[in-house]
């Protein structure tokens, strides 16, 4: 026990979070490739795994990388997870105003509960703080109960229900 610990304590000093890069879209593809197959596998069988290696998701990752947030999670020089976010205004009818989605993330097995995940939302929060948005959302498939309580964890509640279903 104690040595898994001291594991942990370990791995946590070395966990560096980084700005991504064009560098490393080919990384955050991958990644997301392995999120969308769990999902699909798990949740929701109506996700696309290859979409990050498609063209539109190619498109969504650059411009993400470009323009809105995009980190990478660095542990002895291995890639171990990333988020990426954007800002967009809300829908017409609300009056609040801009909006942060933590529109992916994923840490991958072997690197979980060793507080990566909670250091990537950090980030994104003061990325968000920093453009001036008081509001964040995250959105999951609504099997996926340990990504919806580690949202919950960090402050968000449930706000939208979408209801589903084959005709
Ligand atoms: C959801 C996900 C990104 C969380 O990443 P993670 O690195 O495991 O997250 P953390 O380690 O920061 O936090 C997980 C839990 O471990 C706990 N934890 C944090 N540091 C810890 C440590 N050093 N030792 C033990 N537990 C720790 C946290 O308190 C947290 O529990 P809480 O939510 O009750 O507070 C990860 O589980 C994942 O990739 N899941 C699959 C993909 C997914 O579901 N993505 C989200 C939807 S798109």
């Amino acid at each position: 026990m104690n040595n898994e610990k001291e594991f942990k304590i370990e791995k946590e000093r070395e966990i560096k979070i980084e700005v991504a890069t064009i560098e490393n879209l080919k990384d955050i593809q991958d990644l997301n490739h392995q999120l969308c197959v769990k999902e699909s596998i798990e949740f929701d069988p109506t996700v696309n795994p290859d979409y990050p290696f498609q063209k539109e998701g190619e498109e969504y990752f650059k411009e993400r990388i470009a323009n809105g947030f995009a980190r990478i999670v660095i542990i002895d020089e291995k890639i171990v997870g990333y988020l990426v976010g954007g800002i967009s205004g809300s829908a017409d009818y609300r009056k609040i105003g801009k909006v942060a989605e933590a529109e992916n993330m994923y840490v991958i097995e072997g690197y979980r509960s060793l507080g990566i995940g909670e250091k990537l939302f950090q980030n994104f929060f003061d990325w968000c703080k920093r453009n001036g948005v008081k509001r964040v959302r995250a959105v999951a498939s609504a099997k996926n109960v340990r990504g919806i309580e580690f949202y919950k964890n960090r402050g968000l509640k449930e706000y939208d229900v979408v209801l589903e279903g084959e005709i």
